[in-house]
């Protein structure tokens, strides 16, 4: 008689416990074979008031980069507004001295990312960095406040850029309110995300990279899923209420090839070097879909 690995079904209902409404959702799909989450993926929501919090300050911290962001600009100027403001709300950076990998030891030392043009995402702020007219800039914030953890990007423009330039951060921010619009009613996959992302990058010309994601977020900086923006519907997780999760689509103008600058080893670089722009929230999956936590 043959034995084989297979794994376990991650929704799991205790013995004797009725099932409720959503126990038999979730199940549904687990019996038919698809990707469902576990139990410790859907937060309470008293926990979901505290993301929503964490939040607001991280909003604050974006609308004010916003205001304050020019031309002749030091990227490291920008990372003393985000350190400064986060500690005056009783906050933490959830970027500074943050270790991606426990293995490689290595730090992150910085209260936010800001990628300029060709850098997709995870720039370091620097003295030696200066904003210049027609750059087009990432600036990505994540706030720890009491423990919740709120992570959301944005797109700025300094100056007057391309025609090309403006529409690749244009097309950009439609992807993730595409992304967005496909979580519209609970129970859609990961895979119908990044399908309906990839359909509308492409149709503009330009490419998704594939190599970084969005995630689950809200408890720790990086929880399951793994949000791709990119592939086939029906992969990927199931997003089913409670849980809180970010889209944060990088699309590319030339190649979707990117590689790690070996001299810092977190600064991610077009292949091309051509252009890369970025949007990002935060959401909660309700009974009636996602709502952004990062306004
Ligand atoms: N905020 C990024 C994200 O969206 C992660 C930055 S990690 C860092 O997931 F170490 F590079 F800062
Ligand atoms: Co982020
Ligand atoms: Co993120």
């Amino acid at each position: 008689m043959g034995i084989f690995n297979k794994k376990r079904g991650n929704w799991v209902v205790p013995k004797g416990q009725e099932l409720t409404e959503m126990d038999k959702k979730i199940l549904y799909y687990q019996n038919k074979g698809y990707t469902v989450p576990r139990r410790g993926l859907i937060l309470t929501p008293g926990q979901i008031e505290g993301v929503r919090k964490a939040g607001v300050v991280n909003t604050g911290i974006l609308d004010l980069v916003s205001e304050k962001i020019h031309a002749g600009m030091t990227t490291n100027e920008i990372d003393k507004l985000v350190y400064d403001y986060t500690i005056a709300h009783n906050a933490t950076p959830a970027t500074l001295n943050y270790v991606a990998d426990e293995k490689s030891k290595l730090i992150f030392p910085k209260s936010c990312c800001v990628s300029i043009n060709e850098v997709v995402c995870h720039g370091i702020p620097s003295d030696d960095e200066i904003l210049e007219e027609g750059d087009i800039v990432n600036v990505d914030v994540t706030t720890i406040l009491n423990g919740y953890y709120a992570d959301a990007s944005r797109m700025f423009i300094i100056g007057k850029t391309t025609p090309e330039k403006e529409k690749l951060v244009r097309v950009a921010k439609e992807c993730l309110e595409i992304g967005m619009k496909v979580c519209e009613k609970p129970y859609v996959f990961v895979g119908d995300i990044g399908n309906a992302i990839q359909r509308h990058a492409h149709a503009n010309g330009f490419s998704v990279v594939r190599d970084l994601c969005g995630h689950g977020v809200g408890l720790k900086f990086h929880e399951e899923p793994e949000v791709v923006h990119y592939g086939r519907k029906g992969t990927g997780m199931l997003l089913v209420p409670g849980m809180v999760f970010t889209i944060e689509p990088m699309i590319n103008m030339g190649t979707w090839k990117v590689f790690v600058d070996s001299e810092d080893g977190w600064t991610v670089v077009t292949d091309d070097e051509l252009p890369s722009a970025q949007w990002e929230h935060t959401f909660v999956m309700t009974e009636n879909g996602v709502e952004i936590l990062t306004y």
